[in-house]
């Protein structure tokens, strides 16, 4: 039997709106990573209610999170940094990821900074062809490494080389 076989296809409207992720949202972002991730956004949500970032979330009708990103401050004293940008695994590439860069990049500008920048792995280049597509330039590139958590629960350090990028704004 053809895979296709029995499917209906449709296009369906969504209205979505940004705001900020809240620690009452971190039960709806599963997708997102595992719960050591999860309970490191919880540490961020918590700079971000002192200023050092802002952590936004794009929510669909249900004011549930479908992508989320954080913006860090602290990084650069003249820029802000872009980091763990996320759409919910069902919903890529339907524009939710350059509708949350725009609002992030929003912010930025409303801090009266003209710089985003970010890092991404060289291994994930169609995350780069975005940032490309929305204007970010690679400026260099570094080593960085962070703790995961496997689907065995283990934790395991994850090293990695990333390209740096930065867009004026
Ligand atoms: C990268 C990401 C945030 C982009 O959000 P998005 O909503 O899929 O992006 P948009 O729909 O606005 O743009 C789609 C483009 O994003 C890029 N992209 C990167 N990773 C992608 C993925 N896993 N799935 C779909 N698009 C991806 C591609 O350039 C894609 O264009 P293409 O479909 O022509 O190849 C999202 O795909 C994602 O969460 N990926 C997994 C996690 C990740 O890689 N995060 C970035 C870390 S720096």
């Amino acid at each position: 039997m053809n895979a296709e076989e029995g499917s209906t296809a449709a296009t369906v409207v969504l209205p979505v709106s940004v705001r900020d992720l809240l620690p009452r949202d971190l039960p709806a972002c599963a997708w997102s990573g595992s719960a050591t991730h999860l309970r490191h956004v919880e540490r961020e949500l918590a700079r971000a209610a002192t200023g050092e970032v802002d952590y936004l979330a794009v929510c669909g009708p249900a004011n549930l999170p479908v992508a989320v990103g954080g913006i860090d401050y602290t990084v650069s004293h003249s820029a802000g940094t872009l980091w763990q940008l996320a759409v919910h695994p069902a919903l890529q590439s339907c524009g939710l990821g350059t509708l949350l860069i725009r609002a992030a990049e929003r912010r930025i500008r409303d801090r009266g900074l003209r710089r985003a920048e970010l890092a991404v792995e060289e291994s994930n280049p169609r995350a780069r062809a975005l940032y490309e597509r929305l204007g970010y330039t690679a400026y260099g590139r570094e080593p960085d490494a962070w703790d995961e958590e496997g689907p065995d629960g283990a934790i395991r350090r994850h090293e990695t080389m990333c390209v740096r990028m930065r867009k004026a704004l």
